[in-house]
């Protein structure tokens, strides 16, 4: 049945190579991982880390970013056998459009809205809460009316709650990366790069400083005991901490997505997943112990848990420094979450499962230039207005839906095309894939029910537009 209609490994790397629609292969694997690193680090390390110690798991937070790293590590292994032996832009969802057929790449194309688009909108509200509270340290004051939308509070750096006309530096700031993007990858690669070597310099010189002032005492318990119920402390809440800190390390996947405009993918693809999500890894870990070392877990329920960490050494004025870096380290999360959107969106397009337009590519710039607009358009708009309250846990779990159908795609390609080359094999399938779904249900699971909720509703709506839309625009209904 037409649902179930795959893409042919061949046509799909045929087309990837070809037509006039094509973007141009200027990234190499140093690039790459720092592109990974620039869509890892970010909201996930500095905002939620205090909150996940202190209402989750104490101490072992730093446990729940093991778990939560073996998840990805396991994915990411999948994602590398893919994106290796598939080097298109759409990422995970062209590897299930080989695989799982044309319904299951909708869905995970759909899913990855939450991941890219709606990523990048929660982390631009990150972004522009610290840049006021930069300011305000300049003593420059923004008026409220222009830092919060109507309907869903900004939280001013002094605690209080202002509702507002609109949410401005967050559309500002998708602005400037939206039109960034637009001229140039290598462009935005270099930018990137920058931000980079600033926000890991200075995770290093927290990392660097605090070590030498941590309190033994603070990591006693290690594992508070568990206060009643499920991810309030104990196992329970080492899981449900991993849950949440998951977002921490999402975005190695959108490496996988500028396939198209690497040199040599199929070698350094890999290097760049496994790079990146190694290096954030220990960096995570390293940074996990020194913060709940410095402040007892119960006084990290705080919006700025870095500086209160930083308060408790001697060095105040790293705080300043801080600031600057976390925004940097912010500017780049949503720099490279929008690029993967744009390059999903332009696979998508086509494909014909979402309009012509879409695949538009700029005739001086060579990038998806109308994709970017739109996304300018819609994820500015979002953040500016929408009761983002409401994308809650969305974003991880959607994230973790496709995460768990790419380690399918790699048992069920190794069956179905066991012969076709693979530049880089993901070792013990299918045990790695399956360990990869499993740690990915677990932590969708950890999630709530709730979450479960919102992320049926997506997929209910993305559903009525592939059944509107996608289904018969499919590129591929054409050969039926
Ligand atoms: N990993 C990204 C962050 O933590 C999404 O901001």
């Amino acid at each position: 049945m037409s649902l179930w209609r795959t893409k042919s490994l061949e046509f799909l790397t045929e087309e990837a190579n070809s037509g006039d629609q094509k973007l141009e292969r200027k990234l190499g694997a140093f690039s790459l991982i720092l592109l990974g690193v620039g869509a890892i680090i970010g909201a996930g390390l500095f905002s939620i880390t205090g909150i996940a110690a202190a209402e989750n798991a104490g101490p072992a937070i730093v446990l729940s970013f093991l778990l939560a790293s073996l998840g990805c590590v396991f994915a990411g292994l999948c994602f590398s056998e893919l994106a290796a032996m598939i080097p298109v832009a759409g990422g995970a969802y062209s590897y299930t459009y080989a695989t799982l057929g044309e319904f299951v790449a909708w869905i995970i194309g759909w899913a990855l809205i939450l991941e890219y688009a709606a990523g990048a909108a929660v982390v631009s509200i990150s972004w522009s809460a610290y840049v006021v509270s930069f300011l305000q340290g300049l003593n420059i004051h923004l008026p409220t009316a222009l830092l919060a939308s109507p309907w869903q509070p900004t939280h001013l750096p002094d605690g209080t709650e202002v509702y507002g006309w609109i949410n401005l530096p967050p559309l500002l700031i998708i602005a400037l990366l939206s039109g960034l993007l637009i001229v140039g990858i290598d462009k935005s690669a270099k930018v990137n790069a920058i931000l980079v070597a600033i926000k890991v310099a200075v995770v290093l010189l927290f990392i660097g400083v605090g070590f030498g002032y941590v309190q033994e005492d603070n990591y006693k318990p290690f594992i508070p005991p568990n206060t009643g119920g499920f991810g309030e402390f104990g196992w329970s809440g080492i899981m449900r901490a991993a849950g949440v800190v998951f977002l921490a390390y999402i975005g190695f996947d959108a490496v996988s997505t500028a396939a198209q405009e690497v040199k040599r993918p199929q070698r350094n693809l890999p290097i760049g997943i496994i790079g990146s999500l190694g290096i954030c890894t220990v960096l995570y870990v390293l940074f996990a112990l020194v913060l709940v070392g410095l402040v007892h877990y119960t006084e990290l329920n705080v919006a700025a848990p870095v500086a209160a960490a930083i308060n408790k050494t001697p060095f105040l004025w790293l705080n300043g420094l801080i600031k600057l870096a976390i925004i940097a380290g912010l500017t780049s999360v949503i720099l490279v979450l929008l690029l993967g959107q744009s390059r999903i969106f332009f696979t998508m397009s086509k494909d014909g499962l979402l309009p012509p337009f879409f695949s538009i590519v700029h005739p001086r710039y060579h990038t998806p230039w109308v994709s970017s607009l739109f996304l300018m358009v819609l994820v500015g708009l979002f953040a500016a207005f929408a009761p983002l309250s409401l994308v809650g846990h969305l974003t991880s779990i959607g994230t973790l839906l496709a995460f768990a159908i790419v380690c399918v795609s790699v048992i069920v390609l190794r069956k179905t095309h066991p012969d076709w080359e693979r530049p880089f094999k993901t070792p013990f399938v299918p045990l790695i894939p399956l360990f990869g779904i499993l740690t990915c249900m677990v932590l969708m699971f950890s999630l709530g029910w709730a979450s479960w909720a919102r992320l049926a509703v997506w997929i209910l709506i993305g559903l009525a537009v592939y059944f509107l839309y996608g289904k018969q625009n499919s590129h591929l209904a054409k050969f039926e």
